[in-house]
């Protein structure tokens, strides 16, 4: 089997981890180029030998899909215009992109036959995109509720031992879990784009951030062993985001650190519930990996679309 080509942009935290997994894992894989702003800068880990690496992403027609785990708006949305106009499946874990302009982007993609694929963009290695749209296909979800952004459940929780909200935010940002701008954390605006997002997959309308209702944890007190987090809430009409303290019997109050969680409440299937290690290098280029995995299948999905869509597309 041929390998799928992939241009890779962005060698931060997840894409070095993504680079040593295409390494080391069993998918037939190959960076075919990477793209970082700085080729000649001295990074934590290595730019990978023997891949050729450019400040600017291309030549396409040498790749089979492009991978942007970078960040911002305006740079990764002409860049998914560029791959998903040449037919090309993008793949990004990129949520502020999604929770801007995703709902254009797979218009353009179906439009196209290209794909669109972002399961890295919510809940990092833990598998919530994946699990909503299964849940999706029968159109029966009632309500969505989690603890969608990890930095601040790792605030919180450590603020509840007595360490104050300052010294959090350092740990969380040098642990690698908080945003390039940790306001996006702490403001609730993280939380609110992968709500959106979650939302968008739920029920098959796209939203921007704009639609969710939001207040983060800026000034939140918290009493030693109290359990506040951050709660990410939806129904099909409406979205909102705010800090809430927990009773001890709420599943979602034994979430610690960087644990995210989601319940998925249906009305035929009672309440589902996926839980697991929401940040971090390594598990979100798991999330990136399976992506691959789905493509090097021959799948070509776009995120968002209702099951009545996909199987026009197909
Ligand atoms: N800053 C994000 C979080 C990273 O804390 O959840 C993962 O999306």
């Amino acid at each position: 089997m041929e390998p799928l080509r992939i241009g890779l942009v962005g060698w931060g935290t997840v894409g070095s981890a993504l680079g040593e997994l295409v390494e080391a894992g069993p998918l037939p894989v190959r960076i075919a180029w990477l793209a970082v702003r700085d080729p000649g800068r001295e990074r934590p880990v290595p730019l990978p030998a023997g891949v050729a690496t450019h400040a600017d992403p291309g030549p396409f027609d040498e790749v089979d899909a492009v991978v942007e785990l970078t960040g911002g708006i305006e740079g990764p949305l002409a860049l998914a215009e560029r791959t998903l106009d040449a037919g090309l499946p993008y793949v990004t874990a990129n949520k502020a992109l999604l929770a801007t302009h995703g709902g254009a982007l797979a218009e353009r993609a179906v439009a196209t036959g290209a794909a669109l694929l972002a399961s890295a963009s919510v809940g990092g290695g833990t598998p919530m995109l994946e699990v909503v749209d299964h849940l999706a296909a029968t159109g029966r979800i009632a309500r969505l509720r989690g603890l969608v952004n990890a930095t601040t459940t790792f605030i919180l929780s450590a603020m509840a031992t007595g360490r104050s909200y300052d010294d959090a935010v350092v740990a969380a940002q040098e642990a690698g879990y908080a945003e390039a701008d940790a306001s996006f954390d702490v403001e609730g605006r993280d939380a609110a784009q992968k709500l959106a997002i979650l939302a968008w997959v739920a029920w098959g309308t796209w939203r921007a951030e704009t639609a969710v209702a939001r207040r983060g944890i800026v000034g939140e007190a918290v009493a030693p062993g109290a359990v506040v987090r951050l709660v990410a809430e939806a129904t099909p009409d409406d979205l909102r985001v705010a800090p809430v303290t927990l009773d001890a019997t709420d599943p979602m109050a034994t979430a610690e650190g960087i644990e995210c969680v989601l319940e998925i409440t249906t009305r035929d299937a009672g309440t589902i519930i996926v839980r697991g290690p929401g940040a971090g290098g390594r598990v979100t280029a798991g999330a990136v990996y399976a992506d691959l995995a789905q493509l090097a299948r021959g799948e070509r999905p776009v995120i968002g679309q209702s099951p009545a869509r996909r199987a026009v597309h197909a």
